[in-house]
Protein backbone atom coordinates (compact mmCIF):
# COMPACT_ATOMS: atom_id res chain seq x y z
CA UNK A 1 0.00 0.00 0.00
CA UNK A 2 1.85 3.13 -1.35
CA UNK A 3 0.59 6.95 -0.53
CA UNK A 4 -0.80 7.80 -3.81
CA UNK A 5 -0.58 11.77 -3.47
CA UNK A 6 0.30 13.42 -0.03
CA UNK A 7 -2.96 13.86 2.48
CA UNK A 8 -4.06 17.56 2.70
CA UNK A 9 -2.73 19.01 5.66
CA UNK A 10 -4.96 18.84 8.33
CA UNK A 11 -6.02 19.79 12.21
CA UNK A 12 -4.55 16.98 14.94
CA UNK A 13 -7.77 15.78 16.64
CA UNK A 14 -7.10 14.52 19.99
CA UNK A 15 -9.81 11.93 20.04
CA UNK A 16 -11.81 10.15 17.39
CA UNK A 17 -15.14 12.61 18.18
CA UNK A 18 -17.48 13.14 14.59
CA UNK A 19 -16.75 16.40 13.19
CA UNK A 20 -19.57 18.05 11.10
CA UNK A 21 -19.42 16.77 7.76
CA UNK A 22 -18.44 19.11 4.50
CA UNK A 23 -18.48 16.51 1.97
CA UNK A 24 -21.93 16.21 0.03
CA UNK A 25 -23.73 13.77 -1.60
CA UNK A 26 -26.03 14.98 -4.22
CA UNK A 27 -26.32 18.14 -1.76
CA UNK A 28 -27.06 15.66 1.00
CA UNK A 29 -24.53 15.87 3.84
CA UNK A 30 -22.12 12.74 4.40
CA UNK A 31 -21.85 11.44 7.73
CA UNK A 32 -17.80 11.28 7.98
CA UNK A 33 -16.09 8.93 10.82
CA UNK A 34 -11.83 9.47 11.61
CA UNK A 35 -10.43 5.92 11.23
CA UNK A 36 -6.42 5.47 11.96
CA UNK A 37 -5.09 3.66 8.63
CA UNK A 38 -1.46 2.90 9.43
CA UNK A 39 -1.52 5.09 12.87
CA UNK A 40 -2.53 8.14 10.57
CA UNK A 41 -6.03 9.68 11.28
CA UNK A 42 -8.18 10.24 8.19
CA UNK A 43 -12.03 11.66 7.68
CA UNK A 44 -13.64 8.67 5.51
CA UNK A 45 -17.41 8.19 4.54
CA UNK A 46 -19.41 6.75 7.34
CA UNK A 47 -20.65 3.89 5.17
CA UNK A 48 -17.40 3.12 3.51
CA UNK A 49 -15.70 -0.52 3.80
CA UNK A 50 -12.76 -0.47 4.87
CA UNK A 51 -10.86 -0.70 1.55
CA UNK A 52 -13.17 2.15 0.08
CA UNK A 53 -11.77 4.35 3.28
CA UNK A 54 -8.09 4.00 2.86
CA UNK A 55 -8.69 4.80 -0.80
CA UNK A 56 -10.85 7.74 0.09
CA UNK A 57 -7.80 8.28 2.39
CA UNK A 58 -5.43 8.34 -0.71
CA UNK A 59 -3.63 4.91 -0.99
CA UNK A 60 -3.40 3.31 -3.70
CA UNK A 61 -3.84 -0.45 -2.69
CA UNK A 62 -1.37 -2.22 -4.90
CA UNK A 63 -1.48 -5.79 -2.31
CA UNK A 64 -3.64 -7.05 -0.15
CA UNK A 65 -6.62 -6.85 -2.83
CA UNK A 66 -8.54 -9.01 -5.44
CA UNK A 67 -11.73 -9.55 -5.88
CA UNK A 68 -13.28 -6.64 -4.10
CA UNK A 69 -16.55 -9.16 -3.58
CA UNK A 70 -15.34 -10.58 0.05
CA UNK A 71 -14.03 -14.13 -2.16
CA UNK A 72 -10.53 -13.69 -2.63
CA UNK A 73 -9.33 -13.94 0.87
CA UNK A 74 -6.53 -11.30 0.06
CA UNK A 75 -7.63 -8.46 2.16
CA UNK A 76 -7.47 -9.51 5.98
CA UNK A 77 -7.31 -6.92 7.99
CA UNK A 78 -7.00 -6.99 12.01
CA UNK A 79 -8.06 -3.68 14.00
CA UNK A 80 -9.22 -2.22 17.31
CA UNK A 81 -11.75 -0.38 17.89
CA UNK A 82 -11.93 2.65 21.19
CA UNK A 83 -12.31 1.73 24.36
CA UNK A 84 -12.67 -1.99 23.05
CA UNK A 85 -9.46 -4.57 24.60
CA UNK A 86 -10.17 -6.67 21.64
CA UNK A 87 -8.46 -7.05 18.55
CA UNK A 88 -11.14 -7.71 15.88
CA UNK A 89 -10.30 -9.17 12.25
CA UNK A 90 -12.12 -8.75 8.91
CA UNK A 91 -12.04 -8.68 5.59
CA UNK A 92 -11.34 -4.76 3.96
CA UNK A 93 -13.73 -5.57 1.25
CA UNK A 94 -16.62 -6.51 3.18
CA UNK A 95 -16.56 -4.95 6.48
CA UNK A 96 -17.94 -1.15 7.02
CA UNK A 97 -15.47 1.53 8.96
CA UNK A 98 -16.40 2.30 12.11
CA UNK A 99 -15.90 5.96 14.42
CA UNK A 100 -12.23 5.76 16.00
CA UNK A 101 -10.97 2.13 14.59
CA UNK A 102 -7.19 1.42 14.43
CA UNK A 103 -6.89 -0.48 11.36
CA UNK A 104 -3.84 -3.27 10.25
CA UNK A 105 -4.06 -4.20 6.63
CA UNK A 106 -2.07 -8.02 6.54
CA UNK A 107 -1.64 -8.56 2.92
CA UNK A 108 0.49 -11.63 3.06
CA UNK A 109 0.14 -14.38 6.48
CA UNK A 110 3.26 -15.84 6.27
CA UNK A 111 2.71 -19.86 6.41
CA UNK A 112 4.49 -23.19 5.57
CA UNK A 113 3.35 -25.43 3.52
CA UNK A 114 4.61 -28.69 2.86
CA UNK A 115 5.02 -29.93 -0.93
CA UNK A 116 4.05 -33.49 -1.15
CA UNK A 117 2.92 -36.05 -3.50
CA UNK A 118 -0.93 -36.90 -3.42
CA UNK A 119 -0.77 -40.52 -4.73
CA UNK A 120 1.82 -41.22 -1.93
CA UNK A 121 -0.66 -39.94 0.89
CA UNK A 122 -3.61 -42.01 2.87
CA UNK A 123 -6.42 -40.77 3.16
CA UNK A 124 -6.20 -40.93 6.91
CA UNK A 125 -4.94 -39.66 9.93
CA UNK A 126 -1.48 -40.08 8.74
CA UNK A 127 -1.64 -37.41 6.16
CA UNK A 128 -1.77 -35.12 8.98
CA UNK A 129 0.81 -36.29 11.19
CA UNK A 130 3.29 -36.44 8.54
CA UNK A 131 3.16 -32.99 7.21
CA UNK A 132 0.69 -31.16 9.73
CA UNK A 133 1.88 -32.54 13.20
CA UNK A 134 1.21 -29.23 14.97
CA UNK A 135 -2.14 -29.71 14.71
CA UNK A 136 -2.50 -31.94 17.71
CA UNK A 137 -1.18 -29.17 19.78
CA UNK A 138 -4.79 -27.82 19.23
CA UNK A 139 -6.14 -26.56 23.09
CA UNK A 140 -9.17 -25.74 21.68
CA UNK A 141 -9.99 -22.47 22.52
CA UNK A 142 -11.44 -21.68 19.16
CA UNK A 143 -10.09 -18.68 18.68
CA UNK A 144 -9.50 -19.14 15.21
CA UNK A 145 -13.72 -19.79 14.49
CA UNK A 146 -14.14 -16.39 15.70
CA UNK A 147 -11.17 -14.74 13.53
CA UNK A 148 -13.07 -16.26 10.50
CA UNK A 149 -14.80 -13.81 8.13
CA UNK A 150 -16.09 -16.59 6.81
CA UNK A 151 -18.29 -18.06 9.93
CA UNK A 152 -16.11 -21.11 9.35
CA UNK A 153 -16.34 -23.46 12.36
CA UNK A 154 -12.73 -23.52 12.03
CA UNK A 155 -11.74 -25.31 15.13
CA UNK A 156 -14.09 -28.18 14.65
CA UNK A 157 -12.24 -28.72 11.12
CA UNK A 158 -8.79 -29.13 12.83
CA UNK A 159 -10.49 -31.36 15.36
CA UNK A 160 -11.83 -33.61 12.93
CA UNK A 161 -8.46 -33.70 10.97
CA UNK A 162 -7.13 -34.90 14.22
CA UNK A 163 -9.26 -37.62 14.22
CA UNK A 164 -8.97 -38.51 10.57
CA UNK A 165 -12.07 -37.70 9.50
CA UNK A 166 -11.34 -36.43 5.97
CA UNK A 167 -14.96 -36.00 5.32
CA UNK A 168 -15.93 -33.85 8.08
CA UNK A 169 -12.75 -31.68 7.04
CA UNK A 170 -13.33 -31.04 3.14
CA UNK A 171 -17.00 -30.20 4.42
CA UNK A 172 -15.81 -27.65 6.87
CA UNK A 173 -13.65 -25.96 5.24
CA UNK A 174 -15.60 -26.22 1.78
CA UNK A 175 -15.69 -21.94 1.86
CA UNK A 176 -12.54 -21.46 3.22
CA UNK A 177 -10.75 -18.03 1.60
CA UNK A 178 -7.19 -18.83 2.76
CA UNK A 179 -7.17 -14.89 3.76
CA UNK A 180 -5.15 -16.36 7.45
CA UNK A 181 -6.94 -14.44 9.93
CA UNK A 182 -7.26 -17.88 11.88
CA UNK A 183 -3.90 -18.30 11.70
CA UNK A 184 -2.22 -15.57 12.83
CA UNK A 185 -4.88 -15.50 15.92
CA UNK A 186 -3.98 -19.42 16.95
CA UNK A 187 -1.92 -19.84 19.70
CA UNK A 188 -0.50 -22.82 18.62
CA UNK A 189 0.48 -21.51 15.52
CA UNK A 190 -1.60 -23.96 13.16
CA UNK A 191 -2.01 -22.91 9.59
CA UNK A 192 -5.70 -24.05 9.33
CA UNK A 193 -6.43 -23.19 5.87
CA UNK A 194 -3.78 -25.19 3.93
CA UNK A 195 -4.54 -28.28 6.43
CA UNK A 196 -8.33 -27.61 4.69
CA UNK A 197 -6.92 -27.79 1.03
CA UNK A 198 -5.21 -30.75 2.36
CA UNK A 199 -8.27 -32.53 3.64
CA UNK A 200 -10.01 -31.42 0.40
CA UNK A 201 -7.79 -33.03 -1.77
CA UNK A 202 -7.94 -36.12 0.08
CA UNK A 203 -11.32 -35.92 -0.11
CA UNK A 204 -11.54 -35.38 -3.85
CA UNK A 205 -8.29 -38.05 -4.85
CA UNK A 206 -9.74 -40.92 -2.67
CA UNK A 207 -13.11 -40.84 -1.38
CA UNK A 208 -15.67 -38.83 -3.23
CA UNK A 209 -18.45 -41.00 -4.89
CA UNK A 210 -17.44 -41.63 -8.50
CA UNK A 211 -19.70 -40.34 -11.20
CA UNK A 212 -20.33 -42.96 -14.28
CA UNK A 213 -21.33 -39.93 -16.44
CA UNK A 214 -18.56 -38.16 -15.16
CA UNK A 215 -16.44 -41.12 -16.49
CA UNK A 216 -17.89 -41.84 -19.71
CA UNK A 217 -17.31 -37.92 -20.51
CA UNK A 218 -13.89 -38.36 -20.14
CA UNK A 219 -13.16 -41.25 -21.97
CA UNK A 220 -15.56 -39.80 -24.50
CA UNK A 221 -13.40 -37.14 -24.64
CA UNK A 222 -9.26 -39.27 -24.74
CA UNK A 223 -11.20 -40.66 -27.57
CA UNK A 224 -12.14 -37.53 -29.30
CA UNK A 225 -15.34 -37.87 -30.14
CA UNK A 226 -15.77 -33.84 -29.57
CA UNK A 227 -12.70 -33.13 -31.94
CA UNK A 228 -14.51 -32.33 -34.65
CA UNK A 229 -17.24 -30.04 -32.54
CA UNK A 230 -14.19 -27.97 -30.86
CA UNK A 231 -12.83 -27.03 -34.42
CA UNK A 232 -15.73 -26.09 -35.47
CA UNK A 233 -16.14 -23.29 -32.78
CA UNK A 234 -13.11 -22.75 -32.29
CA UNK A 235 -13.02 -21.04 -36.27
CA UNK A 236 -16.62 -19.02 -35.35
CA UNK A 237 -16.74 -15.15 -34.79
CA UNK A 238 -17.78 -13.40 -32.09
CA UNK A 239 -21.26 -13.57 -33.21
CA UNK A 240 -21.48 -16.61 -34.19
CA UNK A 241 -20.89 -18.16 -31.12
CA UNK A 242 -23.71 -15.79 -29.52
CA UNK A 243 -25.45 -16.78 -31.44
CA UNK A 244 -25.08 -20.40 -30.83
CA UNK A 245 -25.21 -19.48 -27.02
CA UNK A 246 -28.29 -18.33 -26.95
CA UNK A 247 -30.67 -21.08 -29.14
CA UNK A 248 -28.79 -23.60 -26.66
CA UNK A 249 -30.64 -26.55 -25.31
CA UNK A 250 -31.27 -25.21 -21.72
CA UNK A 251 -33.28 -27.98 -19.30
S1 LIG B 1 -10.78 -20.71 7.85
FE1 LIG B 1 -9.16 -19.23 8.21
S2 LIG B 1 -8.26 -18.83 6.22
FE2 LIG B 1 -10.24 -19.80 5.88
S3 LIG B 1 -11.68 -18.09 5.63
FE3 LIG B 1 -11.73 -18.67 7.79
S4 LIG B 1 -10.20 -17.34 8.76
FE4 LIG B 1 -9.83 -17.24 6.55
S1 LIG C 1 -7.01 -21.16 17.49
FE1 LIG C 1 -5.56 -22.87 17.25
S2 LIG C 1 -5.45 -23.79 19.28
FE2 LIG C 1 -7.29 -22.52 19.28
S3 LIG C 1 -8.95 -23.92 18.61
FE3 LIG C 1 -8.16 -22.95 16.77
S4 LIG C 1 -6.65 -24.42 16.02
FE4 LIG C 1 -7.00 -24.94 18.16
S1 LIG D 1 -10.47 -8.34 -2.00
FE1 LIG D 1 -11.09 -10.42 -2.27
S2 LIG D 1 -11.93 -10.93 -0.33
FE2 LIG D 1 -11.45 -8.83 -0.14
Amino acid sequence: MTPKKKAPARKKSKSPMPVKSKVEKHGVPVKMVTVFIMGKSHRVPAEATIMGAIEYAGYQIKRGAGCREGFCGACATVYRLPGDYKIYTGLACTTLVEEGMWLSQLPVIPSQKPVYDIEKLEPDVTAFQVLYPEIFRCVACNTCTKACPQSLEVMDYIQAAIRGDIEKVMDLSFDCLSCGLCAIRCPAEIVHYNVGILGRRLYGRYLSPKSPELEKRLREIKEKKFDKDYKKLMAMNRDELKKLYYARDTE
